[in-house]
């Protein structure tokens, strides 16, 4: 993983004289390298709960903010953050979302503030969430020269609704998720979130509520596993697993990753460079611990009803069973007629308020891959709100 210090260390110039489309993803790539991973930060507060910018007032009466946004003229060293996370698809999204000076901008997954970053400098407003406080306390520290034009709150994505209208929000003219775990998550053992580092068997993203995966392979009966297992990954040793799972929490319940990991690698053993066999039991699981689905399906579901006219949707997902998901809300959200076999003829349908603007997922090129591994499995989709 590329580690943000290094490339203030080195800055990147784009690069002018390769061979034309070669040059073009070269750069882009490098403009994606120098927006997404250049943390600093300023000295006023990010605020809570409320519009830094006035309750309410940028849909009805945008301000013209001041959107000057060079980066502060300070010593590299005071703007140097630990990595956290590296944002996947950052050009992309900007061709999709056009932030603009006057624009608002929802990102439900704020994480370590990549892409919000660089929708504030392109002059946008932003309402970032994030139910991790770890991302929280990681992004505001990062995007505190931004605060007149940001406003972060903790939430899970699936309540935006509800949030965004007591802050007085009426209308966005984008939103953002870009769901799963971040890079953090992964590294930071503590969290319980990888198999391959020793830690609580937790996974919570928000460390505040619900139940965590122990709570799941320690209680739950063998046919409930097994359904995670299957359901959430489509892990085709779910029965093996479970099975093994309950025979074992017999002897001693599972308190630990590696226990967990180092159990499933006994029974199902790897054969040649084929992920580690844990790998879908710890999506499964994770899965299950933040409701994962759920809060996608929900959010899919309202978030059209959020966007102005002509306002822009992007999901990024990082396996199948996510973007099945989102393909299938746009699907349905963007088809003017429906049918069903007991119906006589079509019908209008009434949530058709969506125009796609992807046909098949857009997926990272050869030069963000070979800058970020991890953007491998990212897919994105958007779609824009008609006009009514
Ligand atoms: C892939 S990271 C986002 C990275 C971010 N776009 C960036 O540029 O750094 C996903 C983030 O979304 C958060 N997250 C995932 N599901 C969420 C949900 N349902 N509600 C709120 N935050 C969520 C995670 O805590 C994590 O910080």
């Amino acid at each position: 993983m590329l580690h943000a210090s290094a490339q203030i260390a080195s800055p990147i110039n784009p690069v002018p004289n390769l061979g034309s489309a070669l040059a073009a993803s070269v750069n882009r790539a490098l403009e994606f390298f120098q927006v997404g991973v250049w943390p600093w930060f300023g000295t006023s507060d990010a605020m809570d709960h409320l519009m830094p910018w006035g309750r309410g007032t940028l849909t009805t009466r945008p301000s013209p903010p001041s959107c000057d946004m060079e980066p502060p003229n300070e010593p590299v060293s005071t703007r140097e953050l630990p990595f956290y996370h590296l944002p996947v698809l950052m050009q992309e999204v900007l061709d999709m979302l056009q932030p603009a000076p006057g624009k608002l901008i929802f990102d439900g997954t704020l994480g370590g503030g990549g892409h919000t970053e660089a929708l504030l400098q392109k002059g946008a407003h932003v309402v970032a969430m994030d139910q991790d406080d770890a991302a929280l306390s990681y992004a505001r520290e990062r995007l505190k020269p931004y605060a007149d034009r940001l406003c972060v709150m903790k939430g899970n994505f699936r309540d935006f609704a509800a949030t965004l209208g007591e802050a007085g929000v009426t209308g966005l003219d984008g939103m953002l998720i870009d769901i799963g775990v971040s890079s953090h998550h992964l590294d930071a053992a503590e969290r319980g979130f990888s198999f391959a580092k020793e830690g609580p068997l937790d996974m919570r993203m928000n460390t505040s509520a619900g139940f965590t995966a122990a709570d799941i392979v320690n209680t739950y009966s063998q046919e409930e596993i097994e359904r995670i297992l299957r359901d959430n990954a489509e892990e085709p040793q779910a029965r093996r697993i479970a099975r093994a799972i309950v025979h074992d929490r017999e002897k001693q319940p599972f308190t630990t990753t590696l226990q967990l990991a180092e159990m499933i690698a006994r029974i199902c053993p790897q054969h040649g460079k084929k992920k580690h066999p844990a790998t879908l039991t710890f999506q499964a699981l994770r899965c299950e611990v933040n409701q994962e689905y759920e809060a996608l399906r929900e959010f899919l579901k309202a978030a059209p009803q959020w966007l102005k006219p002509g306002g822009r949707l992007v999901v990024i997902s990082f396996h199948s069973i996510e973007d099945r998901i989102v393909k299938q809300a746009f699907q349905h959200q963007s088809a003017p007629f429906i049918d069903r076999p007991e119906w006589p003829e079509a019908r209008q349908n009434p949530d058709c308020t969506l125009r796609l603007l992807t046909r098949k997922p857009v997926e990272a090129g050869e030069i963000e891959l070979a800058l970020n591994p991890r953007a491998r499995s990212a897919r994105l989709r958007a779609a824009e709100r008609l006009p009514q």
